[in-house]
């Protein structure tokens, strides 16, 4: 496995893992996790090689929120990817990514507002902007995300489709469904900041949106559903609520009602020191976007 982390010795590595096949990215902040290990399965069932980038990403963190004390753990991390038999790990500096004089942003509109787009103001032309230039330095022919972050996932395909992107090709960005802790919590780097106790109040998370699913599916009206889910979270601990919204699960168009299509249930809400999201399919029938 090669660490490499500046772009000549990139572009040479990936031209070299594709002429031995297709090559697969999974772009990663770091502070590696089950759920992260599980997208490298998927992508090295499906692709020769497979590229994982490490960058912590400055543009998608807010003024107050915890780009300082995100944890970064490259040798950890390393160590995990190379058990998992990945071929190159790309671990760029922010002086690499965005050097001196960086001016460009790409910013996509409709998916992104509302849900995490309002409670994080300029969050998602961050990842929209890192995971373009991330696609353009690998030239993946695949890419995989976590659907854990289900809004992400559909800014980063309507950004691959309006760009025409062509590496990888938007029908070749790949979601994977949410790896979960016994309990039900999402996994995610952030649960490392609760507390044992709030860690312990955080699964009240998942069940509420599993309660307030089979009210919705058994004919329970939406607002005063995910209204009452919301106050099981404060009851549960949960400091604050940024959102509990049912969602069309492609389009991400608000939902007062289960119509004919798939539907999601999008939560954010804050415990300790931690921001919490999860989502969930609803209705049944295909959950994917
Ligand atoms: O989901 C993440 O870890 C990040 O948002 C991503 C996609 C790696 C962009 O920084």
């Amino acid at each position: 496995m090669q660490t490499i982390q500046s772009l000549d010795p990139l572009r040479s590595a990936v031209e070299a893992l594709r002429a031995d096949g297709e090559l697969a990215l999974v772009p990663t902040m770091g502070a590696l996790h089950e759920g992260h290990l599980t997208l490298v399965r998927e992508a090295k069932a499906r692709a020769a090689h497979v590229a994982v980038s490490i960058f912590v990403n400055p543009r998608q963190f807010g003024a107050n929120e915890d780009l300082d004390a995100y944890p970064r753990q490259l040798e950890r991390d390393s160590a995990l990817l190379e058990a998992e038999g990945v071929s190159l790990v790309w671990a760029p500096s922010v002086e690499v990514m965005y050097p001196q004089g960086y001016a460009t942003n790409i910013s996509v509109s409709g998916v992104s507002d509302g849900l995490c787009g309002a409670s994080r103001p300029g969050h998602f032309d961050g990842v929209a902007t890192v995971v373009c230039k991330l696609f353009n330095q690998v030239r993946p022919d695949l890419a995989f995300f976590g659907e854990k972050d289900w809004q992400q996932l559909a800014v980063i395909r309507r950004m691959a489709r309006d760009l025409d992107l062509v590496r990888p090709y938007a029908d070749r960005i790949f979601g994977v469904a949410t790896v979960r802790e016994a309990d039900g919590l999402a996994m995610s780097s952030r649960n490392a900041y609760l507390s044992p106790e709030e860690r312990a109040r955080a699964a009240a998370l998942p069940k509420a949106m599993r309660e307030a699913i089979a009210r919705i599916e058994s004919g329970g009206e939406v607002a005063m559903t995910l209204g009452h889910l919301a106050l099981e979270l404060l009851d549960a601990g949960f400091a604050s609520v940024d959102y509990a919204e049912l969602r069309d699960a492609a389009s991400l168009e608000p939902l007062s009602a289960l119509g004919a299509g798939p539907a999601r249930l999008l939560v954010a809400a804050r415990i300790g020191p931690a921001r919490l999201i999860d989502n969930m399919a609803v209705g049944g029938g295909a959950d994917r976007q």
